[in-house]
């Protein structure tokens, strides 16, 4: 199925809820379409183009004056197997979510800790999305979808991705070039789970054995204890990136905030909790008209109903510079800013 619109509201397919409209809208639900799309319709070339998922990670601060692709192919299917692993296809338009609790469900192990996240399972690489303790870029065997320059369907396999933190090949080199329309994820049939992420085994004992049900169940409880529901209060999950300082600059903070939080991150680098550092400029909670601070998680910047894309970028650049006065640190965001 195609759909082809043209000056369409983009309100219900970005988690923030801004309301910018996409020149042109395509949205397609077969791998081939992108290519009838193409091949056959005017020279697409001209315009600028933006290849949405769910909307989830993304901050429009002004209409899109160009061509929206939204791939929305469904399926989840177990393609090959043997004792110890399960390769499954999943296709880029299924809800991230959704797809992880088929897993759970069928005992395939390896993505419970990434439970909850919202988005789709298409932009997964993109931005390697990653949560307590565990990187989806380490379970992704494939990436599969349709080359823009070439006008040809890819394979690229996940080892030539270049998966960092928050980071992949998608983001870099072939930034806007290529549509996802499916990945295979390889997991795990006999299950070494990772609790040692904060207090997630805490929480995992609470509910009973240790197995990935529970495990599942206690990351939603963590995650809807802290992160606004997308749903009810828009929001696109952590607005910055955790930063990664020397050893040296952390020492010095350290000497005035014992307390502070961080992480080791080899080479004699540590990573700070952006959270933590917006949390001591005082931010957490704030509100200026309709855009704000969540209140239980400063990392997260919420649309109380109405803010523009403008005004939440605007305090989300205020933050960055108290936090910078403060402590000498220049966050990074972790949202595309369109
Ligand atoms: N903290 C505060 N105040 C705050 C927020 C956090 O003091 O307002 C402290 C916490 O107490 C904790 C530390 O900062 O000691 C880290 O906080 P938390 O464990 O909640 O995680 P985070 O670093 O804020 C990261 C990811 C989240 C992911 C969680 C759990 C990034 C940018 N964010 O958040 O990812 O869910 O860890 O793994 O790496 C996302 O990418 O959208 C996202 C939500």
């Amino acid at each position: 199925m195609i759909r082809f619109l043209e000056k369409y509201s983009l309100k219900s397919y970005n988690t923030f809820g801004i309301d910018v409209k996409a020149k042109y809208f395509f949205e397609f639900t077969d791998i081939a379409d992108p290519e009838f799309f193409f091949r056959s319709n005017k020279t697409w070339n001209d315009e600028k183009i933006l290849i949405l998922g769910g909307g989830s990670n993304i901050l429009f601060i002004s209409d899109f004056n160009g061509l929206v692709v939204y791939p929305n192919v469904p399926g989840i299917q177990v393609i090959q197997e043997n004792r110890q692993n399960v390769w499954i296809e999943a296709g880029a338009g299924e809800e991230w979510d959704e797809f992880v609790r088929y897993c759970v469900f069928s005992e395939f192990s390896g993505i419970e800790n990434l439970s909850l996240i919202p988005g789709k399972v298409g932009a997964a690489p993109i931005q390697n999305i990653g949560a307590y303790g565990c990187e989806v870029g380490n379970f992704i065997e494939t990436v599969k979808g349709y080359n823009l320059e070439n006008m040809k369907p890819f394979e690229m396999a996940g080892n030539e991705c270049n998966f960092s933190y928050r980071d992949s090949i998608f983001k870099n080199k072939l930034k806007g070039k290529v549509i996802v329309t499916s990945v295979v994820f390889r997991l795990e049939k006999f299950p070494e789970f990772d609790l040692s992420y904060g207090n997630l085994e805490e929480e995992v004992k609470k509910l009973g054995e240790i197995n990935i049900k529970n495990i599942r169940q206690a990351v939603i409880n963590i995650r809807s204890s802290k992160l606004p529901d997308v749903k009810e209060l828009g929001s696109a999950g952590s607005f910055f990136k955790n930063p990664v300082v020397g050893i040296s600059q952390t020492e010095k903070i350290k000497k005035l905030y014992p307390e502070i939080p961080y992480y080791p991150a080899g080479n004699d680098m540590v990573k700070l909790a952006a959270g933590w550092l917006i949390d001591q400029c005082g931010w957490k909670g704030y509100r200026e008209g309709d855009a704000g601070v969540h209140e239980k998680q400063a990392l997260v910047l919420v649309n109380f109903g109405n803010a523009t894309g403008k005004e939440i970028f605007d305090l989300s650049e205020k933050i960055r510079n108290s936090v910078f006065e403060k402590f000498g640190i220049g966050l990074e965001r972790e949202v595309n800013v369109i």
